[in-house]
């Protein structure tokens, strides 16, 4: 049996009025925070301030994506403001085993994320360490960009990989996700969807959620 977790990203929602973009995503399974540093990414969003603002006020559990350098230094503290998952970025991270291990220690899920060209093979021996793994489908940095069917080849062979550990680690994707490439993903072996512009520009981000579901299900 298919699972299919839509995570919209607030990237894409009005930053001025972020507790009712909230609301506007009730039906979705979690929200997902981008944080941009400016420089692990060329642009910049929020931080720890904001994510624990959200944090209070949000039903939905939170899943932090952060994009930021030096990921070891500044993860913990995501993880310490009681959020459901932390995914830092594998190409950030000097000691990747170590920062897996502290963010479940601070209560949090550990998930690590890895750019299109970064290959999934150096770190099929630390699956354990992770509850999930982030499979970026664009070069990470802004919301709106086009799905990159190149990366299909990786989902599957992470999806094989997750399936051969035994282990319920989720498979995640993030970026150009919309009506048209969640089936393409979830064939690969995704089971956690994250989607900005598709969810925030659609006239009911509510039922857009639903229809990115029953889609990546295998529906129509
Ligand atoms: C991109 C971010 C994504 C982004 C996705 O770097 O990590 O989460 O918001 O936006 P869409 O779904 O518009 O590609
Ligand atoms: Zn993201």
């Amino acid at each position: 049996m298919r699972n299919a977790r839509i995570n919209p990203s607030i990237l894409s929602a009005d930053f001025a009025n972020l507790a009712s973009e909230l609301d506007r995503i009730h039906t979705a399974d979690a929200v997902h925070v981008d944080v941009m540093d400016n420089h692990f990414v060329p642009n910049l969003t929020l931080g720890l301030p904001v994510v624990d603002a959200l944090h209070k006020v949000s039903k939905l559990p939170i899943d932090v994506h952060l994009m930021i350098e030096n990921a070891d230094r500044w993860a913990p503290e995501y993880a310490q403001l009681g959020v459901d998952s932390v995914t830092f970025h594998a190409e950030a991270s000097a000691a990747p085993v170590r920062l897996a291990r502290e963010l479940r220690s601070a209560g949090s899920r550990a998930a690590m994320a890895l750019r299109p060209a970064t290959p999934i093979e150096p770190y099929l021996d630390m699956l354990g360490e992770l509850d999930m793994v982030l499979l970026m489908t664009v070069e990470p940095g802004f919301g709106g960009q086009k799905f990159l069917d190149l990366v299909l080849p990786k989902i599957k062979r992470a999806r094989a990989a997750i399936d051969g550990s035994g282990k319920p680690i989720a498979l995640q994707v993030d970026g150009g996700i919309s009506r048209d490439t969640i089936l393409r993903a979830a064939d690969a072996g995704a089971d956690v969807f994250v989607a900005g512009s598709a969810v925030y520009s659609a006239q009911e981000p509510s039922v857009e959620i639903d229809v990115l579901r029953n889609l990546a299900l295998g529906g129509h």
